[in-house]
């Protein structure tokens, strides 16, 4: 089956979609995004996914490109005709086509672009079973980390320096030698004492939708949790460490920089959690 992109009200080939050279997105990364996963043909934590990308697009003082009720047609419609079983659907939204300047253009549509794209199972599940592993790196984002913008460029070097170094994530430390979060993901740790510990969201990360689905489950299953920021120090001597994204679930980290966690494989707790993380999406989807 060949691979189907919606740009702006039309369903075209992928290899045939564009957008126009002065489209704010290409030039001032002026738009935001989702990437929502599907899983048996299904989304997980759709309304999640469309709530945060109508508070990002509020905070850039732009409205969503259409209601809800045909967006969610739309999404519907690429998954279908892209056949995805499991895999993501990515969507963006930027300011739209309009002569290069800085201030907001007048009177000027949106742009909107899906894409969607197949995720092997197998291949996500034995990268869980191994457990992977991250660096630290300085946080070097701008001080709206809360807003889902398509300015990625700091989260492009941190991977691409987890790359380097046979890293699958980079974990972004902040001035105060805290730990904001992954360059495309949630951090989390156990401590020694056994306590998951997470760090509030605010400005400064994005507020996970696994993040929070993860959250109420731990929720119901009466497990506690600590809402706090954690040093560097803290994350290298965890009893556990794992990350939360809508494309990784919730995936056991087994080092960090050049540090062995635990004994080397994925903690105990942190498979539990993905277990219930995998039940809960089973529920949802
Ligand atoms: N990344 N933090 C950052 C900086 C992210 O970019 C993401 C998501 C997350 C996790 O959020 P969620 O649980 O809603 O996926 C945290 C997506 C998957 C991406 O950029 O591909």
């Amino acid at each position: 089956m060949s691979r189907i992109a919606y740009v702006n009200g039309q369903y075209l080939p992928h290899r045939d979609a564009s957008v126009h050279i002065e489209d704010r997105g290409y030039q001032f990364a002026d738009g935001v995004y989702e990437v929502v996963t599907i899983v048996g043909g299904r989304m997980i934590d759709e309304a999640g996914h469309l709530d945060r990308l109508e508070r990002s697009l509020n905070e850039l003082r732009m409205d969503l490109p259409m209601k809800r009720e045909p967006l969610k047609f739309v999404m519907r419609e690429v998954i279908r005709q892209n056949g995805i079983r499991d895999g993501i659907i990515y969507i963006q939204v930027t300011r739209g086509v309009a002569p290069r300047d800085h201030p907001f253009p007048k009177d000027t549509p949106s742009s909107l672009v899906m894409t969607a794209k197949r995720l092997s199972m197998e291949r996500a599940a034995k990268t869980a079973e191994q457990g992977i592993s991250v660096i630290t790196v300085p946080d070097i984002r701008w001080a709206r980390r809360d807003i889902k913008s398509v300015s990625l460029l700091p989260n492009v070097l941190a991977k691409q320096e987890a790359k380097d170094k046979g890293a699958y994530e980079a974990f972004q430390v902040d001035e105060d030698g805290m730990v904001t979060e992954g360059s495309s993901t949630n951090a989390w740790i156990v401590s020694q004492e056994g306590k998951i510990i997470t760090r509030p969201t605010s400005n400064s990360i994005l507020a996970g939708i696994t993040r929070a689905s993860l959250i109420k489950e731990l929720d119901k299953n009466g497990i506690e949790l600590e809402l706090r920021s954690f040093t560097v120090d803290e994350l290298h001597s965890a009893r556990e460490v794992f990350l939360t994204s809508s494309t990784s679930y919730v995936l056991p980290v087994v080092k960090v920089d050049d540090q062995v966690i635990g004994n080397g494989h994925p903690g105990l707790i942190s498979q539990k959690l993905r277990t219930i993380y995998e039940n809960f999406m089973s529920e949802d989807a």
